[in-house]
């Protein structure tokens, strides 16, 4: 039996949640899973440089320089398959996988979403245009939840939420700031752990 599950994070941007994934496991508290690579579909993503930090190996397809998303698709799943990647966690990134990238990896994909799914989800409600909508709609309470993947975009089975107060005068980006610190930087990590765990015991 393997003793930690190779992970692959996939990013974007900025790449914060990741930067929760590398403190949480420099902590001990993912033992049952390992970081060994991470992935962007943007070379100019600040995540790249936090995953040289923590001396992560990197794996750039960018999206100006690989504009078919077949085509990057491709590229990805060929890495993960070469790294024996048993979890992919997607961590603000960007693009929506297709039906036979989910397939491929089977519960072995999760993704965190800056919103109490099924509020505020699906196709076009991305970063910070989730938390607009949340304050264009007036809701008091909203949060995080990190779920598995499927060809349903945000559609697949929840394994963890947390739900974040919205206060008075929030604007998206103070909202967006509060969900990340109290909500998604805590349960994605988390919910890594409880993945990773579940596969070593298959
Ligand atoms: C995070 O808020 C994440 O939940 C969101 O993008 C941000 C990435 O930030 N993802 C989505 O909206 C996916 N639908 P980060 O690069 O600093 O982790």
């Amino acid at each position: 039996m393997l003793k930690k599950v190779p992970i692959a994070v996939l990013c974007s941007g900025g790449g914060t949640n990741l930067q929760a994934i590398l403190d949480s496991a420099a902590a001990g508290a993912i033992p049952s899973g390992e970081v060994v690579l991470v992935v962007s579909d943007n070379a100019s993503a600040y995540a790249l440089e936090r995953a040289a930090k923590a001396g992560v190996e990197t794996a750039v397809f960018d999206r100006k320089a690989v504009p078919s998303r077949a085509e990057r698709e491709e590229k990805i799943l060929s890495v993960l398959q070469e790294k024996k990647i048993g979890l992919v966690i997607l961590a603000g990134f960007m693009t929506i996988l297709s039906e036979k990238f989910t397939r491929a990896f089977e519960n072995r994909i999760i993704n965190v979403h800056p919103s109490l799914i099924p509020s505020f989800c699906g196709p076009g409600f991305y970063g910070l245009k989730v938390h607009e909508a949340a304050l264009a709609r007036g809701v008091k309470v909203t949060g995080a939840t990190v779920h598995y993947v499927n060809e349903v975009c945000d559609g697949g089975p929840i394994i963890l939420q947390k739900a974040v107060n919205v206060e008075e005068g929030d604007t998206p980006e103070t909202l967006q700031k509060r969900v990340m610190r109290e909500a998604e930087w805590k349960i994605l990590p988390a919910a890594a752990e409880i993945v990773c765990k579940k596969l070593l015991q298959r």
